[in-house]
């Protein structure tokens, strides 16, 4: 489903990382870890294909980052659900509509909207949150919101990107254990994060990016 051949990017022409190669299949799960500054935020962009690789090729799904058009990004991001360390709800929005907001370019009925919403809401126990406005939650809360805006439109893969860094120890176990429940029903994921209490917890793939000599590699370190 996901494919990294040889790939290198570079920005203002040093390497962040060069020779990632790597296969992530449909419905696995991915820890994605390295020190700060090792190039994990540049690879979840890759894959969304907000940057394109330097050198070496990246498939995903139908679309391939040598031949990717401007006109289907927005089709290829429909597939993918994204979060991030600092939630990014739209504070002036209550819960519903941060949620509905993501239906709106989808053609979708308004009922079809309400009951995606309520769904993934229920997904993530927070049903009874819809009309509270962001800065009313607790940080677990926003990211549980974050992760049902993630999985609205039924994504192949849900990219993490240290998605409980501002999150206490608890918090943090309760956010994995929420995209471990949306793995299991299939959905791919790819988790971001420097904190290895957490892979303790989960016995899933890690991908590792490390300083080479002159540029960074990655490695599977556990299967
Ligand atoms: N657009 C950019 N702006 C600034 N730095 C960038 C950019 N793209 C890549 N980099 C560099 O890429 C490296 C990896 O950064 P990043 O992917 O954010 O690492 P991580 O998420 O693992 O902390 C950093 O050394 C950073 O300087
Ligand atoms: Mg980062």
């Amino acid at each position: 489903m996901l494919t990294f051949n040889n790939v290198e990017y570079s920005y203002l022409n040093q390497p962040v990382f060069s020779d990632l190669n790597f296969e992530l299949n449909q419905g696995e799960f991915c820890f994605l870890i390295g020190k700060s500054g090792a190039g994990k935020s540049t690879l979840l962009q890759l894959i969304y294909m907000n940057i394109l690789p330097t050198y070496g090729r990246i498939s995903f799904d139908e679309y391939d980052s040598r031949t990717i058009k401007p006109r289907n990004l927005p089709m290829l991001r429909r597939k993918l659900g994204v979060i991030f360390q600092d939630f990014r709800l739209l504070k002036d929005r209550n819960i519903y509509e941060n949620l509905s907001f993501v239906l709106e370019a989808t053609n979708k009925s308004s009922g079809d909207i309400k009951r995606k919403v309520n769904d993934s809401l229920t997904d993530v126990g927070l049903s009874h949150r819809r009309y509270s406005m962001p800065n009313e939650l607790s940080g677990g809360e926003k990211q549980r919101i974050a992760i049902a805006r993630a999985i609205i439109n039924d994504p192949v893969l849900i990219l993490a990107d240290e998605p409980t860094g501002n999150l206490d120890p608890e918090t943090s176990l309760e956010i994995l254990e929420i995209l471990k429940k949306i793995n299991t029903r299939g959905t791919a994921v790819i988790f971001a994060t420097h904190n290895y209490e957490l892979l303790k917890s989960y016995d899933a793939k890690i991908i590792r990016i490390e300083e080479g000599k002159a540029h960074k590699v990655i490695m599977k370190i556990k299967q």
